[in-house]
């Protein structure tokens, strides 16, 4: 299938571009660079070994989205086009509200007006805010969000399910994504955030480089084993693969449905810390800081309808994470910056 990634040059994207071209689809990139670099295009060409077309175009540019349908004809679309980091969010939420929802909107009218009928979307487990109970099911209450961001990955959840009422013919697949960590096994692509990094992840790698002196953990009275925050942590390349199953299910379906994409386990902050410096051979100093304003204790995925209607599972260890993430890391010391 031809498949359009809106947003594909960045952190998932990039991964997803990988696995579905290996499987056989033709790919398309669209991205601005709002929050990702020219240099992960050449990288993901270099770890396909093809050429494909990329277009440096605002999702939310309706003109330019049109041309690129026009030209392209995608029959799916997977919408990663979207700003996603939480504290920003807070101090700029229209600019949050109108990024994410115009690039949806658009998106939306230009594929009605060009036949395409199959949207998957990068959804988010915060739109759970505080679960009720763990492991958390698709069915488990939503709309509890903390902050703009979350908000608008709730409010684009509900605008697709009215699309998919309203229009018999068009699947949609919302894939509420857990904790990505890791990266490519090549050390090519990876997570390269902007500043410093607000996610565990990226602040333990750039601890353990150098660039950071000390991770604060944040919290360790939380009602978890050792005090701080449990997450389902799961491997981003295990992640893009759960799009190359939504596409096929997509297709074979209408309507809409969504999916947990974590592994259904649950890690600290302090298991994290050991399983780098234990997997990488390196020191990563903390120290235990105050809880983080709308942090939850604890996250984890119940992915058993992934498994069942996606045919699809998490396959890679902590391990396998704590390693693809040094070897990014410690190759890529500035990211896609040379
Ligand atoms: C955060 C977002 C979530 C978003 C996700 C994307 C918040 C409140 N939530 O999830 O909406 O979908 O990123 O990946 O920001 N931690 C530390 N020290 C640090 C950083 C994190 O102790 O320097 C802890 C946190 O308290 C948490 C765990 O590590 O217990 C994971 O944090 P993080 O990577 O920021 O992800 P989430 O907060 O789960």
């Amino acid at each position: 299938m031809k498949v359009l990634l809106a947003g594909g040059a960045g952190y998932i994207g990039s991964h997803t571009a990988i696995e579905i071209a290996k499987l056989g689809h033709e790919i398309v990139i669209a991205d601005d660079f709002s929050n990702s670099k020219p240099e992960a295009v050449n990288r993901i060409r270099t770890i396909i070994g093809a050429d494909f077309p990329f277009y440096e175009i605002d999702i939310a540019d309706k003109e330019k989205l049109r041309a690129l349908f026009a030209a392209e004809k995608p029959e799916a679309v997977i919408h990663f086009a979207g700003y996603k980091a939480v504290g920003e969010s807070v101090r700029k939420p229209v600019a949050y509200y109108r990024n994410n929802l115009d690039t949806t909107l658009t998106l939306l009218e230009v594929m009605k007006e060009y036949g395409c009928r199959n949207l998957i979307f990068s959804s988010s487990a915060t739109v759970y805010g505080a679960p009720d109970e763990v492991p958390i099911k698709e069915t488990a209450a939503v709309g509890r969000c903390t902050n703009p961001y979350g908000w608008t990955k709730y409010m684009i959840e509900v605008i697709l399910k009215d699309v998919a009422v309203a229009d018999p013919d068009i699947s949609v697949v919302l894939l509420r994504y857990f904790n990505p960590v890791g990266a490519h096994e090549s050390g090519l692509i990876g997570e390269d955030p902007q500043g410093i990094p607000n996610n565990l992840m990226p602040y333990i790698s750039q601890v353990a480089i150098g660039k950071l002196a000390c991770l604060s953990v944040f919290g360790n009275d939380y009602p978890t084993k050792d005090g701080t925050g449990v997450r389902d942590y799961i491997h981003v390349v295990d992640l893009a693969r759960g799009h190359a199953c939504a596409i096929d299910y997509a297709a074979a379906h209408k309507g809409v449905e969504v999916f947990n994409l974590g592994t259904s386990v649950g890690y600290s902050v302090l298991d994290m810390v050991n399983a780098f410096e234990t997997a990488n051979g390196v020191k990563v100093p903390y120290k235990i800081a105050p809880r983080r304003e709308g942090d939850i204790a604890e996250c984890f995925a119940d992915a058993t309808k992934s498994r069942e209607l996606l045919g699809w599972k998490a396959e890679k260890t902590l391990v396998d994470m704590c390693r693809d993430s040094w070897n990014w890391q410690s190759k890529n010391p500035n990211g896609y910056d040379a």
